[in-house]
């Protein structure tokens, strides 16, 4: 940790709870790789008290910061004003105060289309199957259909995916249980459920009805390879991990808050990745 002069630049991530996230971590790597004179700190926020800590947050000078679960469709209702990325997704995850207004945005989408294009797969190569309908699977579905791909949106609770199609235009809603059967309409797969977790079930889907030519990719980090993903490449699919979104969301609040464009690469993944197998 440097020593902060009286001029460093402040940000940090809101939730509740807040102990479990990796983002102080990353940004720190980042903070002393360009040996910036800043600080990117944990801030347990509970919902109740959440207007108030970021209106303070703003008024003590930080220059933003990140919003986690429980926070983010509050956020989104707090800012001034919020970028197009925010209002598809219908939530905040990163936060930026300047000249007394709090401006939000959505990095979620944009991270994992970065991280999919990191790994050579092409977003636009056909139309992807999202299995999912939570916040993660909202902003990815957000992105994709503003980067003109067709998505089709499969849920186990169906209701759950007609109200995303109802906010996202062009959205095709599929029944969970024709999951395997689309398989083979589809360029890429991406789990965006909670399946595949450490200590949840893994996501079942017959990669039998798969083409070769299908990418799959995992939202879910931990573990780093999900039973979906060794699945995928043991037949030899190309696969996409999830930890990935995670760095690349991390990019645009870091640049708007400490002025550097900072780098996903080999050491920042591998320096993320040994805490996440250190738990
Ligand atoms: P997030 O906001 O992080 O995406 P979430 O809102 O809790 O997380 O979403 C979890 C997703 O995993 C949902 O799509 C959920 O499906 P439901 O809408 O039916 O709840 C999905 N999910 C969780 N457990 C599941 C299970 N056992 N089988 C199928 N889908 C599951």
């Amino acid at each position: 940790m440097p020593i902060l002069t009286g001029h460093a630049r402040l940000a940090g991530i809101i939730g509740w709870p807040v102990a479990h996230s990796r983002s102080p971590r990353l940004h720190g790597f980042w903070l002393e790789r360009h040996a910036i004179d800043g600080a990117y700190v944990p801030l347990a926020v509970r919902p109740e008290d959440f207007a108030t800590a970021v209106r303070g947050l703003a008024a003590s000078g930080f220059a933003g910061a990140n919003v986690t679960l429980p926070h983010k469709r509050a956020a989104f209702a707090l800012c001034d004003s919020v970028e197009p990325s925010a209002q598809h997704a219908g939530a905040v995850n990163t936060l930026v105060f300047r000249d007394g207004r709090i401006n939000g945005s959505n990095t979620d989408g944009w991270g994992f289309l970065a991280n999919l294009r990191a790994h050579g797969v092409n977003p636009a190569a056909g139309p992807v199957l999202l299995l999912g309908a939570g916040g993660a699977a909202r902003a990815i579905a957000a992105a994709l259909l503003e980067a003109g791909v067709g998505v089709t949106v499969a849920n186990r609770t169906l209701t759950h995916a007609r109200a995303l199609a109802a906010d996202l235009p062009g959205l095709r809603v599929l029944d969970w249980e024709q999951r395997n059967e689309a398989l083979p309409d589809h360029a890429l797969l991406v789990n965006a459920t909670s399946l595949g977790m450490q200590d949840h079930p893994p996501l079942e889907i017959d990669l039998d009805y798969a083409p070769a030519s299908l990418a799959v990719a995992d939202i879910v980090y931990v573990p780093l390879a999900t039973p979906l993903l060794a699945a995928a490449s043991a037949r030899g699919l190309r696969t996409v991990e999830g930890l990935g979104m995670l760095l690349y969301q991390a990019v645009p609040g870091f640049r708007a808050w400490f002025g550097v464009e900072p780098q996903v690469d080999a050491a920042l993944r591998k320096f993320v990745a040994a805490d996440l197998l250190a738990q």
